[in-house]
């Protein structure tokens, strides 16, 4: 079956231009990096492939974005449909025989049909109320009591091999209070392990239960233990708050990934906005990250296992599991080739084991890079789909080509793209040709999403209101 997904025009240097440019959807199941300098066009590419996935397929979508780009995508950017581009792909659509969302009518009894989470300090738009609970917003958080161990012990920086005292020290806290939790008794916070630490580390503990394995420390193992737990009180500023009423984003992942009937097809992670300090440290984003990836991965592992159950039936039950597509805007953040903190290596390493299983678990990888020889090579070689944008960097081209594997002659041409969105596909999506993997090239057109980011308007700048009058900017008079 094949369903196309309209990204463009082919021959958009004609005028009118004749042809449209589709991949078929089933291509999108390859992992697909994006590619080009900045101001090229990656982040709208991104989004009108997020948008023909989220309305021509049943894929959901979880986003990234570090720099707030993707905000306002539940809303409609009502200028689109005046461009000749727009409205001559809508014709060239209804001329091929493809649904048109290249205009208004249709693309908005779609979009506003869709289930939007947002996840961060998001201001809500007007138009919220319009899409009648078809958009939810949350803050960014995560909860310290449900990261892994190994998570944990990276945060803290105790290793249980060279801080062997201090990994117990911090480990048989955390265990007691998870412990009172799984008890009936009530969640925990980094605050409350601190706290813990801090007054055993004062004999003021002589009412709590304390189990004979906490003799082995002394007072200066605690106030160790105690310094670690509120050196990441301070480090982070995602952490729950005691008085928060929004899901910690592992919880909002999972409603979304379990596929529950009313939950989000398109989950933005804004990892720009701040949360409750001034601003979002790169930390924050890290660990945000971290946390999403770790659910992905474990529903999807779950989805598996209920598919495998559910196919040992009789009669079996069928597999209703649909594609994740795990979209990373400016992946080299999260993935690149050198770490430069431990936190970003256990990150990377998510995105990597990604990259190389996911698929079979139904996950599928969409990036975008500036610098594609700055992202980790284990990811790179991963991606079956390649869009390149206009490159000049010849360090780029040529790392382009070897990874790629683009021959020559077809690259030569990226360097001279003029126009944003003008694009070189290769890899899967391109479809086999007898003589192998194909090349083609076409302008990607525009996303028909509000675009959230923070470009500077050129009429803000170039011709402001307080100098358009000015003499010097008149017509000259022969
Ligand atoms: N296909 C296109 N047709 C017309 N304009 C486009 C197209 N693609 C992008 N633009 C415009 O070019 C500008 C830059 O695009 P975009 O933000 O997608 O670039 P980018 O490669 O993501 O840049 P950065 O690396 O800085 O994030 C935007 O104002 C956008 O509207
Ligand atoms: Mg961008």
């Amino acid at each position: 079956m094949t369903v196309p997904l309209v990204l463009g025009i082919e021959d958009f240097e004609n005028n009118p231009p004749t042809t449209i440019a589709t991949i078929d959807a089933s291509s999108t199941r390859h992992h697909t990096l994006i590619v080009g300098q900045s101001g090229s066009g990656k982040s709208n590419f991104l989004t009108r492939y997020v948008e023909e996935i989220v309305l021509r397929t049943g894929g959901r979508v979880i986003l990234l974005d570090p720099n707030g780009d993707y905000g306002q995508i539940s809303r409609i950017h009502d200028p689109v449909w005046e461009e000749d581009s727009i409205q001559r792909l809508s014709e060239l659509s209804t001329r091929a025989n493809i649904e048109t969302l290249d205009e208004s009518d249709s693309f908005s009894s779609k979009w506003f049909g869709t289930n939007f989470q947002y996840v961060g300090n998001w201001i809500s738009a007007p138009d919220d109320t319009a899409q009648q609970g078809r958009i939810s917003r949350a803050k960014l958080t995560v909860s310290w009591m449900y990261l892994t161990q190994a998570d944990k012990a990276l945060l803290l920086n105790v290793d249980p091999v060279t801080h062997p005292k201090l990994y117990a020290a911090t480990r048989v806290l955390d265990d007691h209070l998870y412990e009172t939790f799984r008890q009936g008794g009530s969640k925990y916070r980094l605050d409350d392990l601190s706290a813990l630490a801090r007054a055993i580390a004062s004999d003021r503990t002589k009412s709590m239960p304390v189990t004979p394995d906490w003799d082995q420390f002394d007072s200066t193992d605690w106030m160790a233990a105690y310094s670690r737990f509120d050196e990441l009180i301070r480090r982070f500023g995602i952490w729950a708050s005691e008085d928060e009423v929004a899901p910690p984003v592992r919880v909002i992942v999972e409603n979304g990934l379990e596929q529950k009937s009313s939950c989000w097809t398109l989950c933005v992670v804004g990892l720009a906005t701040p949360p409750t300090h001034d601003e979002v440290t790169h930390e924050d984003s890290l660990l945000a990250a971290d946390e999403v990836l770790s659910k992905v991965w474990r529903c999807a592992l779950s989805g598996a296992n209920s598919a495998r159950q559910g196919a040992a039936k009789d009669p079996p039950v069928p597999d209703a599991r649909v594609p994740i597509y795990v979209v990373i805007d400016e992946a080299q953040l999260f993935a690149p080739s050198a770490v430069s903190s431990p936190l970003q290596g256990r990150v990377r390493e998510k995105i990597e084991r990604l990259a190389a299983e996911g698929r079979k678990y139904g996950l599928v990888l969409v990036l975008s890079t500036q610098r594609p020889s700055k992202l980790s090579p284990a990811i790179v070689y991963e991606c079956e789909n390649h869009a390149t944008l206009r490159i000049q960097s010849p360090v780029e081209l040529d790392y382009a080509e070897r990874a790629f594997g683009i021959k020559s002659d077809f690259l030569k041409k990226v360097p001279k793209y003029r126009k944003q969105g003008q694009t070189l596909l290769t890899g899967r999506w391109c479809g086999e040709t007898p003589a192998g993997i194909d090349a083609r090239e076409f302008r990607v057109s525009l996303a028909r999403s509000r675009p959230g980011g923070a470009d500077l308007r050129t009429e803000a700048w170039l011709d402001p209101a307080e100098y358009r009058d000015h003499p010097s900017r008149r017509p000259r008079t022969p």
